[in-house]
C-alpha cells in the first residue's frame, strides 16, 4: 500500500519555507484517505500544509497520540476547515486535565480550551478507546501501551491536578503504525510510554513483522545517561533501517542515536516527506 508521510509540525525546520514550533503533526496519505497523526500546537499547521501543497480540507480522520497541547492545539484550525465533519480518535485519558510541575506551582499542558470547545461541537463525538484500532485501511493506532520495562518508568513532573499532587502516567500515549513491503513503519507522538515499550507493543500487534522505520518524538530529551545508553542497546535488537528523531528527542539524544546508528538515524523537521509502499 502506497503511503506518504509528511511532517507538518516539529521543533525543527527542514524545508526552509516551512516553520517550526514545539509540537508534532504528521500528514498520512494513502491511495484513498488523508489522515493526521496529531495537529501540533496550532501555530504552523495551516501555513506548513499550504507551503507543502497538502489539502487539510481532505483530512477525514485525526489520531491523537495523547492529550498534550503541543499535539492537540491545531484542532480548531483543522475543524474550522473541515466543518467538524471529521473523526477524532484518542485514548479516553487524553481528555483528562494535564499539568506539569513548574518552579512556582503547576502549568496546564492539556488539550487547550479552544480545542476542547471544538471537540464538544463535533457532529460525531470522538472515538475514545484504549484499544488498538484500524483507523484507516492498513493504518493502525496502538491503543494503550503496556509499560513492561521499568527503565522507562518516569512521570517527569506530569500530573493530573493543578495542585501537582497526583502523577499523570500518561496512559493515553499511543503510536500509529502501518505495514510496507520493507516492514512496519511506526509514527511516534511523544513516546511517553517509552520508546522500547512502544516498539515491543507494535511488534506484538504486527505479529512479528520486522519494524523497518521509526519516525517521531522519543521523549529522550531529559533521559538520564543510563536510560539513554539502555535505550540505544535495546534498539539494536530491532534492526531498524530508518530512524527520524523529532520533537522531544532533543539534540543530545538525537546525536547519540545518530552516532549509534550511522546512516540510519537522522533528525527530522517540518517539510520532510517520506514515501513508503
Ligand atoms: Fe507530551
Ligand atoms: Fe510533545
Amino acid at each position: 500500500m502506497k503511503t506518504r508521510i509528511a511532517i507538518l509540525s516539529d521543533n525543527c525546520v527542514d524545508n526552509h519555507n516551512t516553520r517550526a514550533e514545539h509540537g508534532l503533526a504528521f500528514w498520512i496519505e494513502t491511495e484513498d484517505q488523508c489522515l493526521l497523526f496529531d495537529t501540533g500546537q496550532g501555530l504552523v499547521l495551516e501555513d506548513n500544509a499550504q507551503v507543502l501543497d497538502l489539502d487539510l480540507d481532505a483530512v477525514d480522520t485525526v489520531v491523537l497520540s495523547h492529550g498534550h497541547y503541543d499535539h492537540t492545539g491545531g484542532l480548531p484550525a483543522l475543524l474550522h476547515r473541515t466543518g467538524g465533519d471529521i473523526r477524532i480518535i484518542a485514548h479516553p485519558a487524553a481528555f483528562r486535565p494535564k499539568y506539569k510541575r513548574a518552579d512556582a506551582g503547576t502549568r496546564y499542558i492539556g488539550i487547550p480550551p479552544a480545542s476542547l470547545e471544538v471537540l464538544l461541537g463535533l457532529s460525531n463525538p470522538p472515538v475514545s478507546t484504549p484499544l488498538p484500532l484500524e483507523v484507516a485501511p492498513g493504518i493502525w493506532s496502538t491503543g494503550e501501551i503496556p509499560r513492561t520495562h521499568p527503565e522507562e518508568t518516569s512521570t517527569e513532573g506530569f500530573c493530573t491536578d493543578v495542585q501537582g499532587v497526583d502523577d499523570d502516567p500518561l496512559l493515553d500515549d499511543q503510536a500509529v503504525f502501518f505495514d510496507t513491503s520493507q516492514g512496519i513503519v511506526v509514527l511516534l507522538g511523544c513516546a511517553h510510554a517509552g520508546l522500547i515499550n512502544t516498539l515491543d507493543h507494535v511488534r506484538r500487534l504486527a505479529q512479528g513483522r520486522p519494524i523497518h522505520a521509526v519516525l517521531g518524538g522519543t521523549h529522550l530529551r531529559s533521559a538520564s545517561p543510563s536510560r539513554l545508553a539502555w535505550t540505544l542497546e535495546e534498539l539494536k535488537f530491532f534492526s531498524l533501517q530508518r530512524v527520524v528523531a523529532m520533537h522531544c528527542t532533543g539534540p543530545q539524544a538525537t546525536a547519540a542515536l545518530w552516532n549509534a546508528f550511522p546512516g540510519i538515524c537522522s533528525p527530522g523537521g517540518t517539510g520532510m516527506s517520506f514515501d513508503f509502499e
